[in-house]
């Protein structure tokens, strides 16, 4: 019966081939730079780029973050100057995540729509001197609430509405303040709709909304938690809102559930080791798919790279070009700088 089996023909598209496989050679177009280059699937361009960084109060500082070597905490006025880098590199666009004072943190986190708190003095700051760079704001309480949660905490609770109008509050502020696409990362039911409900209103009907769809709960956010000064502060996880990490039929319910909300482009977070869903996402929905390769990530590559255990350089092109194979439109990756100049270096 073995036997049998070994001897039918292999079907190989359209071609029935028998014999023919034993002169099948997959090599052939492996064999030179110039062969390879002509076979090559997919791409990477300094396009699918986007730089997050972080940010932090006072001038002229430039704060290295311990659980993410290489990476710094910026002033406004230092982060107009990387935006200034990032646009002359051609990456298209930035994300800003603000370390935010102790003393603005409430159980509401309702400094989240204030015109002056750092993500947007940072956005007014950054679109007046550098207009040609987008800027994808990051719409989520965890920076302003004294729990650290993305949502309103009441008796151990996550309170769902609640938590969005003030998402709303805070995705108008930034809108207000110049922001190029409203990111929400909070998870809550029903924040697309009401996003574009509010922005519509008031006249940001042009205005793109990206959601984090599918953002799980996942461990991969650890070093974030130092860059943003939530390490300490955060209360029990994420569990009853982010995605359980086993689950993908619920990726591409949320997934939807915001596409008809009115999302533009989705998001998947963290990157690589979720990189299934981002093809599924892809391939069901067709809509601009970007990926979040988070700290946990950074920080696993370039700590193997400081002990000189792995080519880091290699490594980082290598893993943003598997997250193109996947289907991603872009990436988010703190290694977005170097990305960049490692692109212009080498075409
Ligand atoms: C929360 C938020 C998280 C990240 C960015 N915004 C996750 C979290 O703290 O639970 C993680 C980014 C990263 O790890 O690089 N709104």
């Amino acid at each position: 019966m073995h036997k049998n089996n070994m001897k039918k023909p292999l079907a190989c598209n359209t071609l029935q081939i028998d014999e023919a496989t034993s002169s099948r050679r997959l090599r052939r177009m492996r064999k030179a730079d110039w062969s390879r280059r002509m076979v090559q699937e997919t791409h990477l361009r300094v396009d699918h780029l986007v730089l997050p960084f972080f940010l932090t109060y006072g001038t002229g500082v430039e704060e290295p973050v311990d659980a993410m070597p290489g990476t710094f905490r910026y002033s406004v006025d230092m982060a107009v100057r990387l935006a200034e880098r990032a646009a002359k590199l051609g990456i298209p666009a930035i994300a800003p995540f603000p370390r935010e004072k102790a003393e603005i943190k409430t159980d509401d986190g309702s400094f989240i729509q204030s015109p002056d708190n750092l993500i947007n003095r940072a956005i007014r700051a950054i679109k007046k001197e550098v207009p040609e760079i987008g800027i994808i704001s990051d719409a989520a309480l965890d920076p302003f609430t004294t729990h650290g949660h993305d949502g309103i905490l009441k008796d151990g609770i996550i309170l769902n509405d609640e938590s969005v109008d003030m998402v709303v509050r805070g995705a108008l502020a930034q809108a207000e303040a110049g922001a190029d696409v409203i990111s929400p990362s909070d998870m809550m039911d029903g924040r697309i709709g009401m996003i574009r409900n509010a922005l519509d209103q008031h006249g940001f009907q042009d205005l793109p909304i990206m959601s984090y769809a599918t953002k799980f709960a996942s461990a991969f956010y650890g070093p974030y938690r130092d860059a943003i000064g939530t390490q300490g502060v955060l209360r029990g996880d994420k569990k009853t809102y982010y995605l359980d990490p086993a689950n993908s039929d619920e990726a591409v319910r949320e997934a939807e559930q915001d596409l008809i909300e009115g999302a533009d482009l989705l998001m998947v977070k963290p990157g690589m080791p979720y990189l299934d869903i981002v093809h599924r996402l892809k391939s069901t929905f067709r809509m601009p798919t970007y990926a979040y390769q988070v700290s946990g990530e950074y920080s696993m590559i370039k700590a193997a790279g400081i002990n000189g255990w792995i080519d880091e350089e290699k490594i980082i092109m290598e893993s943003l070009l598997a997250f193109r194979r996947a289907g991603c439109d872009g990436i988010f990756t703190y290694f977005a700088l170097e990305a960049a100049e490692h692109l212009r270096n080498n075409s």
